[in-house]
């Protein structure tokens, strides 16, 4: 029996560990047990619902407008604590959140196999995203298996003289979520106007925080007063420095709604509502492909290219006339994604890394 402790902190790594804790959960050979650090709280309590989650260890460590150093102390400190009081074979981590890093490096410490899903993804500019750069490529270096969701990550790893041996292309277990959830009821509750044309919009990385975040909203007020036929849709991230950024410049601005953030179900619902999404989350770069909705990248780099070869997104930045014009171009001209080829896999990644996880401990690796 191989004993796993899955650990995750952020809405993001609920999501993409979901389709991998169902297969570990349904497999014999596993014992496995959820650590949730609460880095955050209400935005990962509600996805433990959906999904059916029910974490063994909990450190709840979130407070308001945390710093990094925050969560640092408290992740090390409370998986410290569990690992110490229990053994385990195993650690799975996902992504590159601080929860993925610090999880990584405590396992590290206490000399348990790291597995990383979604290893290898860079844009070689460790202050871009940031910290996540420097997290995915500090836990990469820590971590035993590298679970790279492409080709183009391997390839990073290996520039990088990551051994082989230790890298496995298994797909992103992303695809696996959104097809596990294409089960569920969706019970959608956001009153949206039959005769407008719906952009959904999610903005929340740390580097707009200073100036991005209010030139994304001036964009969109601007936007939706000459485009009285459509309708942005804003689900809020709760970080109250996102809200102070955002609110203000758009509160009471006609054919704009912002909501509290939606739940998974719902909100892959809106993205499949939508003609067009602004963002610049790392997730929803790799759903459109899924979905086959185009993306404007609310970023000036991505990790994720593979999603602008296959032509579902264009990176426009966070300039607000940049913004505006290809919105603008978009609605003039349309923009209809030119390959129905999804770089992210085929939603089987999740079974691939099991099989990888079972054949470390039990030979042929
Ligand atoms: C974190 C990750 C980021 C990831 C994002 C996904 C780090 C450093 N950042 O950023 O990589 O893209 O999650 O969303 O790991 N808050 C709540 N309730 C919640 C969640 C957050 O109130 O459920 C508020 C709190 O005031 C908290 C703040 O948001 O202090 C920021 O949360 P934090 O996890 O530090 O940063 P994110 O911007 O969410
Ligand atoms: N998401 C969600 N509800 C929302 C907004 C986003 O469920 O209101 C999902 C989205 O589909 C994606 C994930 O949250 O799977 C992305 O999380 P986020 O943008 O917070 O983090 P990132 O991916 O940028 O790290």
């Amino acid at each position: 029996m191989i004993k796993v402790l899955t650990i995750f902190g952020t809405r993001p790594e609920v999501i993409k560990l979901y389709p991998l804790i169902e297969e570990l959960k349904e497999d014999k050979d596993f014992d496995t047990k959820i650590l949730n650090t609460g880095q955050h709280k209400e935005m990962v309590n509600e996805l433990l619902n959906i999904f059916n989650i029910n974490p063994d260890f909990s450190l709840n460590i979130m407070e308001e407008k945390q710093s990094l150093e925050h969560i640092t102390k408290g992740v090390l400190d409370g998986v410290g604590k569990i690992l110490n009081e229990e053994k385990f074979d195993i650690v799975i981590v996902q992504g590159d959140t601080t929860t993925t890093f610090v999880s990584s490096l405590t396992s590290f410490y206490h000399k348990i196999p790291v597995g990383h899903v979604e290893a290898g993804l860079r844009t070689n500019n460790i202050y871009y995203p940031f910290p996540e750069e420097m997290n995915r490529i500090l836990t990469d270096k820590l971590s035993t298996l590298d679970f790279a969701p492409t080709e183009n990550a391997k390839n990073n790893l290996i520039k990088e003289g990551v051994d082989e041996s230790k890298i496995f292309v298994t797909g992103n277990t992303i695809v696996d979520a959104i097809q596990k959830i294409s089960n569920f009821n969706v019970n959608f509750n956001l009153n949206l106007p039959d005769d407008k044309k719906i952009i959904t919009v999610t903005a929340h990385r740390r580097e707009s925080w200073e100036n991005g975040l209010s030139r994304i909203g001036n964009a969109i007020k601007k936007l939706s007063k000459i485009y009285k036929d459509i309708f942005f849709v804003i689900p809020i991230h709760k970080n109250p420095v996102v809200r102070e950024k955002i609110i203000p410049i758009l509160s009471g601005v006609d054919n704009v709604l912002i909501t509290e953030p939606l739940d998974y179900i719902n909100f892959v619902h809106l993205m499949k509502k939508s003609f067009l999404i602004l963002s610049d989350s790392g997730g929803v770069q790799e759903e459109v492909p899924t979905l086959n909705k185009p993306l404007l990248l609310l970023r000036n780099e991505t990790e994720r290219p593979e999603a602008v070869k296959a032509g579902f997104v264009r990176i426009v930045g966070t300039d607000e006339d940049k913004i505006f014009e290809n919105v603008k171009d978009i609605i003039d001209n349309g923009w209809k994604p030119i390959s129905n080829y999804n770089p992210f896999g085929d939603g089987k990644a999740s079974e691939r890394i099991k099989k990888i996880i079972k054949e470390y401990f039990y030979g042929s690796i």
